[in-house]
């Protein structure tokens, strides 16, 4: 089954008002592949998420970078899947491990995250990756097997599930997983999902990666059979962002 290419920009704790608007400005003027060819969801702070969606061109959509676990109440300073929905986000990042490391998100709880925004009727980019500890140590898949593992166990319905392989070493660095790094994980973990959930979701789940992309490595990540598309952070406050999006052609 075809994989749409898919682009997000996660810009992270990132961005004043007028960034913002020069931001979405590129973006609107941008000439890019068309909607069948190619998803772009911007994820801005939550501050800002009402403000790009009003601003943003139709056919690019927008993201939370996180949402609450379960229903809102007294969480203070939490926003709610159901929030989300109400203001018509369609998209949330769940388990960036900026989350995982900074605010001790577990697996489990990265799970539970997902299956609870999934059940409001978001759609996830579910965030998964080897720290370079692990990877010197050999355990890459082992560790993303888990992490995919923990939410696989809590979802149903994949078809609004995009999963982001993002290695932490990669991450902010400038040391972009080579393509042929990117596509031996993608591919080990298509497998996984083969083995573990199932053939057709396996085969139409888009499996995406992050970690450094930009406008000069993305063209020959995006070539690798089993690299769906992206995850950009730095990248993505900036017009290249648009170079990435093209890699999509
Ligand atoms: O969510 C995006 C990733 O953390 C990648 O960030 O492109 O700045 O390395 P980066």
């Amino acid at each position: 089954m075809a994989r749409k290419f898919f682009v997000g920009g996660n810009w992270k704790c990132n961005g004043t008002t007028e960034e913002v608007k020069k931001i979405i400005t590129t973006l609107n003027e941008a000439e890019v592949p068309s909607e069948d060819v190619v998803e772009v969801v911007v994820s801005p702070p939550f501050v800002f998420l009402t403000f790009v969606k009003s601003l943003l061109r139709s056919d690019f959509h927008v993201a939370a970078q996180n949402c609450w676990v379960r229903k809102g109440g007294a969480f203070t300073g939490e926003i709610s899947a159901e929030m989300l929905v109400n203001l018509s986000i369609p998209w949330v990042i769940i388990g960036h491990s900026e989350r995982r490391a900074l605010l001790n998100e577990s697996n489990e709880f990265v799970g539970d995250k997902v299956a609870y925004a999934l059940s409001q009727g978001l759609k996830v980019i579910a965030c998964i990756g080897e720290t370079l500890e692990e990877r010197e140590s050999g355990s890459t898949m082992a560790v993303v097997a888990a992490q995919t593992k923990a939410i696989a166990g809590k979802v149903t319905n994949w078809d609004n599930v995009v999963l982001a392989y993002e290695p932490v070493w990669a991450i902010g660095t400038g040391k972009v997983a080579t393509p042929a790094q990117a596509q031996e994980v993608h591919c080990e973990l298509r497998k996984w999902l083969h083995e573990n959930v199932g053939g057709d979701i396996a085969a139409s789940t888009r499996i995406i990666y992050g970690g450094s992309v930009n406008g000069a490595n993305c063209k020959e990540l995006a070539a690798q059979p089993d690299v769906d598309g992206f995850l950009v952070g730095g990248a993505s406050l900036k017009p290249e962002f648009v170079d990435i999006i093209k890699a999509a052609m």
